[in-house]
């Protein structure tokens, strides 16, 4: 029997949330994806397929998100997967992009969840990103580690708060062939190869079965689920 109601991709028009969401569009699941811009959001969703469409908002605008989010309504499943990343140091803090990156994921997220919470079907689920550079940071990660990292605690109290509604995480190693690393190249790339004991990167589709995963068991709630190929191990 299908499952009720959409899936809503935040953060859809690009890497991970856009494999997740081009996953549920080939389903035939109805979906909604966001990114911050509409003419990029409707374009992702095009791309995506079925009956997908693109919404526009700024998770590091918490305020603006109630009225971003008015339309949308019967959601299923709800994914968090949205970043601007803040390549930041603390011997060189950028104050705005550090506080636009806590504000996007820790209370943005949070917002998102307090506004769909009441429009979401009982049996559906929710999945946060959070990352494995909240245990293993590297070269200006002070702030994607600090966000990740508070995923952790948001997810513990999410799945308390919102039952009988599930919420897990997903902390992925780095993804190889995702845009933001699949850019660095063979450099950035080889070094963490070799540190993975299964001798391969994390691919996106290793990471959206892992999320099909956290979103359709209903056994699985506050997990914090780490998909790196035993990264952390060596
Ligand atoms: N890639 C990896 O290897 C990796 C590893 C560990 C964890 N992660 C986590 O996985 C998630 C996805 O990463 P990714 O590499 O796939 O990201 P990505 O390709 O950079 O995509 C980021 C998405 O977030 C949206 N976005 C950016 N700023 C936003 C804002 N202020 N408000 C709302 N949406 C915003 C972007 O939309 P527009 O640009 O269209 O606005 C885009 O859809 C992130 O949470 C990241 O921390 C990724």
């Amino acid at each position: 029997m299908p499952e009720p109601g959409s899936v809503v991709v935040i953060g859809g028009t690009s890497g991970l949330g856009l494999e997740v969401a081009r996953h549920y569009a080939k389903q035939g699941r109805e979906v909604v994806l966001s990114g911050r811009d509409q003419g990029r959001a409707e374009a992702a969703a095009a791309d995506v397929g079925g009956t997908a469409r693109g919404i526009a908002l700024d998770l590091a605008e918490p305020a603006e998100l109630a009225d971003r989010l008015a339309g949308v309504d019967g959601v299923g499943h709800l994914v968090l997967a949205a970043i601007e990343r803040d390549e930041n140091k603390v011997h060189s803090f950028d104050l705005d992009g550090a506080t636009r990156l806590a504000t996007l994921k820790l209370v943005g997220y949070a917002e998102t969840i307090h506004q769909l919470a009441p429009r979401m079907d009982p049996g559906g689920s929710v999945v946060l990103f959070g990352g494995r550079a909240k245990d293993r940071p590297y070269p200006g990660s002070t702030m994607v580690s600090t966000v990740n990292g508070g995923v952790t605690g948001l997810v513990h109290s999410l799945a308390v708060e919102l039952a009988p509604i599930r919420c897990n995480a997903i902390h992925p190693g780095i993804v190889g062939d995702s845009p933001y690393w699949s850019a660095k190249g063979e450099p950035a790339l080889e070094p963490v190869r070799q540190r993975t004991p299964s001798r391969r990167l994390v691919t996106m589709e290793d990471i959206v079965g892992a999320v099909v995963f956290l979103l359709e068991n209903r056994a699985v709630n506050g997990e914090n689920l780490h998909v790196d190929g035993g990264w952390l191990l060596l």
